[in-house]
């Protein structure tokens, strides 16, 4: 459904690239996690596959159809939710819904039976500008999904929502993957990307470190981890071991010997742990 090769890009007046020859193919019916760190180059990426940011190295093809050509069409089958509220703060929930959906030729659906399932229907009335962060993230979200696209490419989608909202938004990206709709996902939210996503892609200062299955990611780098925090000399630091790596058991044997250990914990390894073993980086 969406194929990017060797995409690279640099915005004016930075020396170096955000994006660095990154190739990944989705298919119809996937979640695809698109995950990393602050300043990754997550947004990039989702703003060149929407066509918001001019295509500059690389091909993109969706559907069959270079993004450079997509017309009308395109935007009618696919869905977009930005990091950053943009909505007409003067007009009520509702309206910028209605606003939205008359954009579009195809069939939208019912305004307020979108904001019904984000929990919103309440605050229909309500001027947008009025509505807490949440809200208007949820708002964002609702408009995304008007047009029951095709395509849905969602940016930070859960951020910053408390854990039941997240748990309805989840959801419904479940509801659309199982409903035939392919859906493109940011996150620097590892459990978010485990529980949801199909397969995933780490992204790391540009370029795409590794990229599976939640489960073969966890296969290939290790099932269980034992997390250390010991003190070397004067500081206190922490270290992550996949047990099932001869040069990780080697590696915990020496810090346990030359030591002095302060908590222990181990158990299934997340997605997080892998990233950090892979990059050396935290997500947030
Ligand atoms: N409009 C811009 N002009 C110049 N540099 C930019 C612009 N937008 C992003 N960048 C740079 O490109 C890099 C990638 O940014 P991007 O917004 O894609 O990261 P991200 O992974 O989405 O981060 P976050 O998790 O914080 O949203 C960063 O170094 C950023 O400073
Ligand atoms: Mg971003």
């Amino acid at each position: 459904m969406i194929e990017v090769k060797n995409l690279s890009h640099k915005y004016s007046g930075n020396s170096d690239y955000s994006v660095k020859d990154i190739s990944f193919g989705i298919k119809q019916g996937e979640i695809f996690g698109f995950l990393g760190p602050s300043g990754a180059g997550k947004s990039t990426v989702q703003k060149i596959l929407t066509g918001l940011l001019k295509l500059q190295n690389g091909s993109v093809k969706i559907d069959g159809k270079d993004v450079t050509s997509a017309g009308t069409d395109f935007f009618e089958k696919i869905g977009v939710s930005f990091e950053l509220p943009n909505i007409y703060e003067k007009l009520t929930g509702y309206e910028n819904l209605k606003f939205y959906a008359g954009l579009f030729r195809s069939k939208t659906f019912d305004p307020y039976e979108v904001l019904e399932w984000v929990d919103l229907k309440d605050a229909a009335g309500k001027k947008a500008g009025d509505y807490s962060k949440g809200m208007k993230q949820r708002l964002i979200f609702a408009r995304a999904i008007i047009n029951d696209p095709e395509i849905l490419f969602l940016d930070e989608p859960l951020s910053g929502l408390d854990p039941t909202t997240a748990q309805k938004l989840k959801k419904i990206i479940i509801d659309f993957r199982s409903r035939g709709k392919t859906i493109f996902l940011t996150t620097h939210n590892m459990f978010v990307a485990d529980e949801l996503c199909d397969n995933v892609a780490f992204i790391n200062t540009g370029e795409i470190i590794s990229m599976d299955s939640p489960k073969n990611l966890k296969l290939k780098y290790g099932n269980h981890s034992l997390k250390i925090e010991y003190t070397d000399g004067e500081k206190t630091k922490t270290d992550i071991f996949f047990l099932e790596k001869s040069e990780d058991k080697e590696q915990f044997k020496n810090i346990v010997d030359k030591n002095k250990i302060i908590t222990v914990h181990s158990g299934e390894a997340t997605l997080e742990e892998i990233f950090i073993k892979i990059t050396g980086r935290r997500l947030s």
